[in-house]
């Protein structure tokens, strides 16, 4: 068809084959269009006008395709102008310029014919058309439903592309490229294209507003129910009452009695804790600090009792013998009543498990009549354990001591700095530097804790230490302890601990009063031999608790009457003996010698075994034996061979390959005072001659041959006896140390003293 159409410039649509458009039609020259289709059967075309400002239809710049329309519906307005209603039709080009006729623009335009293209690819697009604008119609909140509405899904594909572009917001450039297009694949592409850019635009602003909406209902709600909480506390408050919490600290702080210099910073806090939100982070940090402040016991004191004998009393209630301590205490005691003032030292009680340094620091206490507290310095590595922590922190606490000291009560409590020798430090600070501030005199009436960073006075707290090893306690505080040493206890005083201390508590523990059996010292005497390898009676009274707790069985199930306890019933109770009195039997060849040791756990005894074998003299040592006593080896080596033909041993006798064996060889051992044990080994194997039973001994050795002093004899006595041991060597200069053993502990144990390893040597070796 070439035929002259009427023309419509559309400023702004584009009308599409297939599309009803409503149109308000104004201008002169297109009202005159409508009437030369109407009346002059002229085809009607719609072209979009590319800029749509312009007024005049002749001299504006119009796109070269345009639709075909028919008229649907027209209807005149009393202004003059129309409003009319057209269906697309068919797409056509103009051929010709635009020119004027009666009145009305008017062009001669050509049918459009349309491309086929591979029915493949446009299926594809026409699905994916169709997929994503139902996308689209989601995103802006349609009904999957209405989709159908819009556009018909049983529409060929050149229309379905075409009713899409109607309802995108495409600009007019991209419209009118999409009705030029002639392939219907290419149409289809490009608003595939298009509705991609569409979704994606929707799908942002979507996400942007649902937030936007989200963060304002938090907040909406989060001030709603803050206003509601605030109410209700308002309300709460009136109904009880009550003041404020910054009322009711003040009047703690001003009741605490606390020194001036912390008043008046507490009462800072108060005013600032009147400041501060009560629903805000620092609020809590505040008022916890408040807590603290007025839980310290600033003048709550307890009057120590002065009366020595029922202190003495006390003491014995609790402990059996350690009369050294006991006595230290009660001196102690006396000196504090005739100078209140006095600032005593810090005792430290050392001693091996199970002695009773922590429950003696307990019944020190009631001694006193005085709060008790605790602190465990074990395994504390960090300065902060016991300075605390600032209080900025969140979760901050104070440290242990200013914790103890609260919790006890009162301004001068006993507090026991359990297992000082434990104490640890590293990159976090050296918590034994603090604990010197703690315990020094003339620092600790203002010790202040990071916490509470207010100076507190620690001068009336009686300070006792534990330790089960001196030498692990840093040097600087060690200086300022009097060190009382508990070394253990013999099968004698274990079994008066246990007739009175033990068994009594235990049998009130498990509800036996008056139907248990009474422990006789002799069935005593076998759970301590067969049972328990220790100084202190920790196991002991497991063992007890055991019996008593096999027999409260019985009791219960009416099994037994009358329980007895004899010497098959604790084996019946206890299972087989688990230790053995060891020694004699073991040393009845050449080269093995008993020593006598001290460990952290009390005194032990110690196999030391020497052998050789053909090959080039030398000295192997095993059993982890550490550097000092694998010295002392080579020593006992070396003065052993400068002194051969002294002694009347052939040099022949050392061409040989020596092995020095500890056993227990898992167990890692150190210290010169295996000395003698070792010379006496290798003496014993180059002369062949065996060492005479039942004997152990301890010293350090110089290469000279002089025997020096040891340290724990009265642990390394009571191990003995434990062995069985019957003669014991000791260096000449600890003589003085077997003055302060119980005459039972030496009873049937002969002691030689000894000054040279020649005397050692001498004393016993068989002939
Ligand atoms: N001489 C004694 N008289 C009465 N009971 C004692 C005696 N010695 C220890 N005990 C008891 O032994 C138990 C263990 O004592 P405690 O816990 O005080 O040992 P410790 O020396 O502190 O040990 P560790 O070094 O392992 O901490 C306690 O129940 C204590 O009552
Ligand atoms: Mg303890």
């Amino acid at each position: 068809m070439n035929d002259v159409a009427a023309i419509l410039p559309l400023r702004g649509p584009v009308l599409y084959p297939g599309m009803i458009l409503p149109v308000p039609v104004g201008r002169p020259s297109s009202l005159a269009a409508l009437e030369l289709h109407q009346d002059g059967g002229f085809p009607l075309v719609f072209i979009p006008q590319l800029d749509p400002d312009e007024e005049v239809p002749t001299k504006a710049r119009m796109a070269q395709v345009g639709c075909t329309a028919r008229l649907v519906n027209m209807v005149h307005l009393p202004d003059g102008t129309a409003r009319i209603l057209v269906e697309g039709i068919n797409r056509v080009r103009r051929s010709a310029p635009i020119t004027e006729h009666e009145g009305a623009t008017v062009s001669t335009t050509t049918a459009f014919p349309e491309a086929n293209d591979d029915p493949q690819q446009v299926s594809q697009l026409t699905r994916a058309t169709a997929e994503l604008f139902g996308q689209w119609l989601v995103l802006n909140g349609f009904n999957p439903a209405d989709h159908e509405l819009l556009v018909d899904p049983s529409l060929d594909p050149a229309r379905l592309a075409d009713q899409v572009m109607g309802n995108i917001p495409v600009s007019l450039i991209n419209r009118i490229e999409v009705l030029e297009e002639v392939s219907i694949a290419g149409r289809l592409h490009k608003v595939v294209e298009h509705l991609i850019k569409a979704v994606a635009g929707q799908q942002v602003a979507v996400e942007v507003n649902e937030r936007v909406q989200k963060a304002m209902d938090k907040g909406q709600r989060e001030y709603h129910l803050k206003e509601q909480l605030k109410a209700l506390k308002d309300e709460l408050n009136k109904l009880q009452g009550r003041p404020g919490d910054a009322d009711a600290f003040e009047q703690k702080v001003r009741d605490a009695n606390m020194p001036e210099e912390a008043q008046d910073e507490a009462l800072r806090e108060v005013d600032r804790l009147r400041r501060l939100q009560p629903d805000s982070a620092e609020y809590t940090i505040c008022r916890t600090w408040l807590e603290t402040v007025c839980d310290v016991p600033w003048s709550t004191h307890t009057t120590d009792s002065t009366d020595l004998k029922r202190a003495q009393k006390v003491l014995d209630r609790e402990h059996y013998g350690l009369e050294l301590v006991k006595e230290r205490v009660l001196e102690y005691l006396a000196v504090r009543q005739l100078n209140p003032e006095s600032k005593g030292p810090i005792l430290c009680f050392a001693g091996p498990p199970g002695v009773g340094k922590t429950s003696l620091g307990q019944s020190i206490a009631d001694a006193l009549g005085r709060d008790f507290g605790r602190i465990a310095l074990g395994g504390i590595k960090d300065e902060t354990e016991i300075r605390g922590h600032r209080r900025t922190y969140i979760g901050a606490l104070p440290g242990r001591i200013l914790r103890a000291l609260i919790r006890s009560g009162s301004r001068n409590p006993v507090l026991i700095l359990d297992e000082i020798d434990k104490v640890g430090n590293d990159f976090r600070g050296d918590p034994a530097s603090a604990l010197l501030e703690v315990l020094d005199p003339s620092q600790n009436h203002t010790f202040v804790d990071h916490y509470l960073d207010i100076p507190v006075d620690l001068s009336q707290v009686l300070f006792i230490a534990t330790a089960n090893v001196i030498d692990t306690i840093p040097a600087a505080l060690h200086d300022r302890l009097e060190v009382i040493d508990i070394p253990g206890y013999t099968e004698e005083e274990k079994t008066v601990i246990a007739k009175k201390h033990l068994i009594p508590r235990l049998i009130k523990d498990h509800g036996l009063t008056g139907k248990a059996p009474s422990f006789s010292p002799k069935v005593l005497q076998q759970i301590i031999r067969d049972y328990t390898h220790e100084a202190g009676v920790r196991d002991l009274s497991r063992q007890i608790a055991r019996i008593n707790r096999k027999i409260a069985r019985q009791v219960v199930e009416g099994t037994v009457d009358k329980p007895r306890l004899n010497a098959t019933q604790v084996r019946k109770y206890l299972g087989p003996p688990r230790y053995f009195v060891e020694v004699a039997e073991q040393v009845d060849e050449p080269g093995v010698v008993v020593g006598l040791a001290w460990t952290a756990a009390g005194g032990d005894i110690l196999f030391v075994e020497a052998t050789r074998m053909p090959g080039k003299l030398s000295l192997r040592m095993t059993g982890s034996l550490g550097d000092v006593m694998k010295e002392s080896a080579e020593a006992a080596m070396s003065w052993l061979r400068s002194r051969a033909d002294r002694l009347g041993i052939d040099a022949k006798q050392f061409d040989y390959e020596f092995h020095l064996h500890v056993p227990a060889g898992g167990i890692p051992k150190d210290g010169p005072s295996a000395g003698v044990t070792m010379v006496t080994a290798l003496a014993s194997i180059v002369t062949g001659r065996c060492v005479k039973p039942k004997l152990a001994m301890s010293g350090e050795i110089t290469l000279r041959g002089k025997v020096l002093p040891v340290g724990g004899v009265k642990e390394k006595v009571l191990a003995a006896r434990r062995a069985g041991i019957r003669t014991i060597l000791l260096p000449a200069h600890n003589k003085s140390d077997l003055e302060n053993i119980p005459p039972e502990l030496k009873k049937d144990i002969t002691f030689h003293f000894v000054e040279t390893v020649k005397d050692v040597l001498e004393l016993a070796l068989e002939d």
